[in-house]
């Protein structure tokens, strides 16, 4: 098999491309850079520089690597920026992979994962997720996910490509320093950037129908993301594999942002206390993953705790940002 990694410089692309190459697997990575790092990737993956977008180079690098399956991870994902960018949104989310999914098809590749989110499911109001509570986005984020969902199921349908859609929940940690997240749009690097200009973490309300009032989240390492991805690749590699798959990509526990900035304080040393203050419009009160399906389906469980998460995001944040 030879896997095609999009957006492969990424965050977590750079983490599956890890794990697939150390579990023996053949990896090309394409990625346009605009939020990518090349020097993320194993020395021995090849990094195309190049859009989704772009059908004729798609069309060109299936067929020069004799591509065999493709991991979909290429996408704009800042929620905010897709209010204000909806378009921008759905034309580099939905339209790159309709033009991905037309060179997959061409190419008679016969397998394709899909980096989906908790975002397609919106605020539902259960205790735990599973794949079958219905999906309600509330941002053209989770939309182009959702929509994106659709698109993959119906072209896996139509050209007999088997297709997997991972719902990934709050990916944090670092498999390595220098492979950490740079960005600081989630929670916790959110928080170490607040520690390291000296000011106390924020709490966005504390009156939330949870235990301690603030929003509970299913945290998930970005290493056992990876594992995960490496299970489907191999789920969807096995003779005779078919059809589609949804799964959730979570740890089936939650966490409440007061307990993650106690963890956070505890890795950092830096104990001082969160201001509170008002609710953000568009949070949700809790959004936790029943993971029995991925267990079930693809004999994967997440290994690692919150704390690993914290502790190596920490050490990433301390290459990439001093502190
Ligand atoms: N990080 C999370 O918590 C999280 C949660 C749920 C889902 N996801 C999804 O996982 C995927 C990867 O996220 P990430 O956190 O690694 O983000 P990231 O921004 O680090 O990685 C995305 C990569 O794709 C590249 N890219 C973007 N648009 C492209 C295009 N049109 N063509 C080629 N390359 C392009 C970027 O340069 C970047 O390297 C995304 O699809 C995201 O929506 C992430």
């Amino acid at each position: 098999m030879t896997w095609l990694i999009t957006g492969g410089a990424g965050y977590i692309g750079a983490h599956v491309a890890r794990a697939m190459t150390g579990a023996g697997e053949r990896v090309i990575a394409l990625d346009d850079l605009s939020a990518g790092v090349p020097s993320r990737l194993p020395a021995d993956v090849p990094l195309v520089r190049g859009s989704s977008l772009d059908g004729a180079l798609l069309e060109r690098v299936l067929a020069e690597h004799a591509v065999t399956g493709v991991v979909h991870l290429a996408a704009r994902k800042q929620v905010a920026e897709s209010v204000a960018q909806p378009t921008r949104y759905y034309r580099e989310n939905v339209g790159g992979l309709t033009t991905l999914l037309d060179a997959v098809a061409e190419a008679g590749i016969e397998r394709f994962l899909f980096s989906s989110s908790a975002a397609v499911y919106g605020d539902p109001d259960v205790d735990l997720i599973t794949e079958d509570t219905p999906c309600a986005p509330v941002n053209p984020y989770g939309e182009t996910k959702l929509a994106g969902e659709w698109l993959v199921r119906a072209a896996g349908q139509a050209h007999g490509i088997a297709t997997a859609c991972l719902r990934f929940f709050n990916v944090a940690g670092a498999a390595a320093p220098e492979l950490a997240d740079t960005g600081v749009f989630n929670v916790v690097p959110m928080v170490f950037d607040r520690l390291t200009r000296d000011e106390a973490p924020r709490i966005f309300g504390d009156d939330y129908p949870t235990p301690d009032g603030t929003c509970v989240r299913d945290y998930i390492h970005v290493a056992d993301l990876a594992d995960a991805h490496l299970a489907a690749a191999r789920r969807l590699s096995a003779p005779g594999a078919s059809g589609d798959l949804t799964v959730n990509i979570g740890r089936g526990e939650g966490v409440s942002v007061r307990e993650l900035i106690t963890l956070i304080g505890e890795a950092t040393g830096d104990t001082r206390p969160p201001l509170v203050e008002a609710r953000r419009p568009g949070d949700a009160p809790r959004a936790v993953a029943s993971a029995a399906r991925a267990a079930e389906e693809l004999g994967w469980t997440a290994r690692r705790t919150v704390r690993e998460m914290v502790d190596s995001a920490w050490r990433g944040w301390q290459l990439h940002h001093g502190g």
